[in-house]
């Protein structure tokens, strides 16, 4: 690694994994006993650290909190059988993040400090990576604009964060959703193909409200006719029909590119199915569902692995699945599981070791 990108390690005396009971730990809540960061100074990274984790200080008039200019990605790693961590798809996720941040006019990241980063702290707090079923370590880089300055430009300065969380399931239940009829959560030309933390601020009402209504979550839907369907919250969308499995396409750009979506689609192919990335509407599933041709419906993603969906609700309508009719979305899952805990081979290269 070249000169000033060389990571400095900086340890922890002593480690607080023997107090943390790892089984059915909530998402998002522990984290491990080390971070890494990076600052962007006088245009170039430097400054590339694996310190404790530790609360961060910063001025009133921090760029990110005023403007958002703050981008992230979520990737897990596991203990595959040889006991082994591996993490899954990583280069899929760096590729991602370099690309939200040229669409939020930060700078991009390089993959010394982005992979081998991660790869060093992960082996650094390798003993935090949860074995039981359903668990792993959740791994969340993140950058966010440093200047203190509240006029309106991109920042010239950032910081670029890698945290870790061991984490069981994030939904753990079948979901209820219903599908947005007011807000919108991208539009063409928009930045809903970017990781960037605005787009998860702007759905919190929504989802709130969904929620007072009995949803866990909302499908957002175009900003034109609210009908033709995007994503759910904090995943991709799967519908299964009885001739094809059908998912959003990415070409307006109002959708992320999720990795956990490719490696499904890749998988669900494998499997025989017919999948199809294409503009779907609300008006075809209800249609599809009327007739009997509508079987299964499960979100993708990240943190949300696979997730089934049990409902969506729109205007009076209620698309009601049986959670036990969920052949597709279960060999599905346990294929992409094979894969990520090494007990199939990985033909893909999707698995990079530390
Ligand atoms: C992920 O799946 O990694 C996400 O980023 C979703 C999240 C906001 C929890």
């Amino acid at each position: 690694m070249s000169g000033d990108l060389t990571i400095k390690l900086n340890k922890t005396a002593s480690s607080r994994l023997p107090g943390v009971e790892l089984k059915n730990i909530p998402f998002g809540k522990v984290f491990t006993d080390h971070m890494l960061v990076a600052d962007y100074i006088d245009g170039k990274w430097q400054n590339v650290e694996i310190t404790s984790y530790q609360p961060l200080t910063f001025d009133p008039s921090l760029a990110a909190i005023h403007y958002g200019q703050s981008i992230f990605e979520g990737i897990k790693a596991y203990v595959n059988a040889n006991g082994e961590a591996v993490i899954f798809r990583p280069l899929d996720n760096f590729a991602r993040f370099n690309q939200s941040a040229v669409r939020m006019q930060m700078p991009e990241v390089p993959e010394e400090i982005f992979m081998d980063g991660m790869k060093q702290l992960i082996t650094i707090d390798k003993n935090w990576i949860p074995t039981m079923e359903n668990h792993s370590l959740y791994i969340r880089p993140f950058m966010f604009a440093t200047d203190t300055f509240i006029g309106v430009r991109p920042s010239a300065t950032y910081k670029f964060m890698i945290i870790l969380s061991p984490t069981g399931p994030y939904y753990g239940k079948p979901m209820r959703i219903a599908v947005e009829e007011t807000y919108t959560r991208a539009a063409p030309g928009g930045v809903g193909q970017a990781k960037n933390a605005g787009n998860y601020g702007g759905s919190l009402k929504p989802a709130e409200d969904a929620r007072l209504n009995g949803y866990d979550q909302v499908l957002w839907t175009d900003a034109f006719e609210h009908k033709w369907l995007q994503e759910v919250g904090t995943m991709n969308v799967f519908f299964v029909f009885k001739n094809a499995v059908v998912t959003p396409s990415l070409e307006e750009g109002t959708i992320l590119d999720g990795v956990t979506r490719r490696s499904a689609i890749v998988v669900l192919r494998e499997m025989g199915l017919n999948v199809e990335e294409r503009r779907i509407s609300i008006d075809e599933l209800i249609d599809a569902y009327k007739k009997g041709d509508l079987i299964e419906a499960f979100g993708t993603g990240t943190a949300a692995t696979i997730s089934l969906i049990k409902e969506l609700g729109y205007k009076g309508e209620h698309l009601v699945f049986n959670p036990e009719n969920n052949q597709v979305s279960k060999e599905l899952n346990e294929r992409l599981t094979a894969i990520r805990l090494g007990e199939v081979a990985d033909n893909h290269g999707w698995i990079v070791r530390l």
